[in-house]
């Protein structure tokens, strides 16, 4: 595959500031001395940015956020803008996130705005997009996906999309050990490439990353990865033992 494979890990609201620097510090240790075949990520709670950057070899693992504000600065209590995020040494934030979706309101216009101050700190954004287990059984998958893709990064220029990653996470395969099949994600990835071809041309869509989410572990990444429309992973549970995590980055 020409274009970049990545694994990022999405700590979520997990692990204190000690607990994530020592899970840092591991990766950081094992992956200098065994260089990997893909770019690594993390993206880890905003308040251990800085003191992971410090230390972090960026060279060899990215560090990012897990959302960001959709305002740029301001009277906006308890908000982290992109400028803040990309002040610590960040270099990616993870928008769109269908816990921020459904547990903090987050619709397609605000993913809208969170997308442009990203992009316009010198952020790459990893969006992510997916669908519920009831769209799926009602076969609405890809109109979910596109309608995604539409509300938030397609308005985008050319130039724009390309600090754009996409993680397509079926919603009822997120922390619950359901794997979505590689058949299943492959037909929906290369479902996403085409809809990115339609916008942006087949140039823009072959280098393109798309990223499958929900359940992925060192066992199963190997079937996926090894489709040709999956680049890579971006990973929960499985993202929050540096073992665990480093079994996943060698699948490929
Ligand atoms: O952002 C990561 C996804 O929500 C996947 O989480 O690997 O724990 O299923 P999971």
């Amino acid at each position: 595959k020409m274009r970049k494979k990545i694994v990022a890990g999405n700590w979520k609201m997990n692990m204190n500031l000690q607990e994530g620097i020592a899970l840092a510090k591991e990766l950081n240790e094992t992956l200098t001395a065994e260089k990997p075949n893909c770019d690594v990520v993390i993206c880890t709670p905003f308040i251990h940015l800085a003191s992971i950057a410090a230390f972090l070899n960026q060279d060899v693992i990215g560090l990012g956020a897990e959302n960001c504000a959709d305002k740029a600065s301001g009277a906006y209590t308890g908000e982290v803008s992109a400028e803040m995020v990309k002040s610590t040494g960040a270099q990616y934030v993870i928008l769109g996130h269908s816990e921020r979706r459904g547990y903090y309101g987050e619709t397609p216009e605000i993913l809208k705005e969170k997308v442009l101050l990203a992009l316009k700190n010198g952020l790459k954004v990893i969006f992510c997009i997916g669908e519920s287990l009831e769209e799926r059984e009602a076969n609405k998958q890809n109109d979910v996906v596109k309608a995604e893709l539409e509300g938030s990064v397609f308005n985008l220029t050319a130039e724009e999309f390309k600090n754009v990653i996409i993680a397509y996470e079926p919603i009822w395969a997120i922390g619950t050990g359901k794997t979505a099949t590689a058949e299943q994600a492959e037909e929906i990835h290369a479902f996403i490439r085409s809809a990115v071809a339609g916008k942006y041309g087949n140039d823009v869509a072959e280098e393109t990353s798309i990223l499958y989410g929900g359940s992925c572990k060192a066992s199963n990444a190997p079937e996926l990865f090894a489709k040709p429309d999956i680049d890579g992973g971006l990973i929960g549970g499985a993202s929050l033992k540096a073992a665990d995590f480093k079994g996943i980055i060698d699948a490929w």
